[in-house]
């Protein structure tokens, strides 16, 4: 089977309807963990380019750095730090227009302008991040914390 990702033009809104069904199949019946967040971050990056796409993952009392799309990432994060550490503290998306504007936030590239930030959860508890940075100021909407929500939903922590 081909695994070619079929990439829409339009509104943000149709891009993600027609992402979302294609990510949704290629992580159907696929039991590995690191497998599928790393279609999920490759078929964001490919579908919208933003500068980095990626995931953390809870290892004790940090966040590490897991699946990517874009450049080196930093690969440790304590909670409550930055963007990724403050959403996983809260439990909570966190939508950020102007990351320079953001106390604490963690550069990791200096072109990064915006970012979002969605908490992965099971029974309640934060077991990562999907972090997405854009070198545009305000990038990311309600569309995408609505989507990008949905999105994590397709992945569940007893993959191994
Ligand atoms: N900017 C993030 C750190 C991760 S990188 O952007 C990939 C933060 O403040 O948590």
């Amino acid at each position: 089977m081909a695994e070619d990702i079929l990439l829409n033009k339009g509104s943000k809104e149709e891009q993600y309807q027609t992402l979302y069904p294609q990510v949704a199949a290629l992580l159907e019946g696929e039991p590995s963990l690191i497998a599928n967040l790393a279609n999920m971050a490759a078929a964001l990056k490919e579908q919208f380019g933003w500068l980095w796409v990626g995931f953390y993952l809870v290892m004790k009392d940090e966040l590490v750095l897991g699946p990517f799309q874009g450049p080196v990432a930093c690969t440790r994060i304590q909670k409550g730090r930055g963007v990724c550490g403050s959403a996983w503290a809260s439990a909570k998306t966190l939508i950020v227009d102007d990351v320079e504007k953001f106390p604490g936030h963690i550069a990791c590239s200096s072109l990064s302008r915006s970012e979002i930030v969605i908490p992965l959860l099971s029974n309640g508890e934060v077991w990562g991040v999907l972090d997405a940075d854009s070198s545009s100021l305000s990038d990311f909407n309600k569309t995408d914390s609505i989507w990008l929500e949905k999105f994590v939903q397709l992945i569940t922590v007893e993959e191994a």
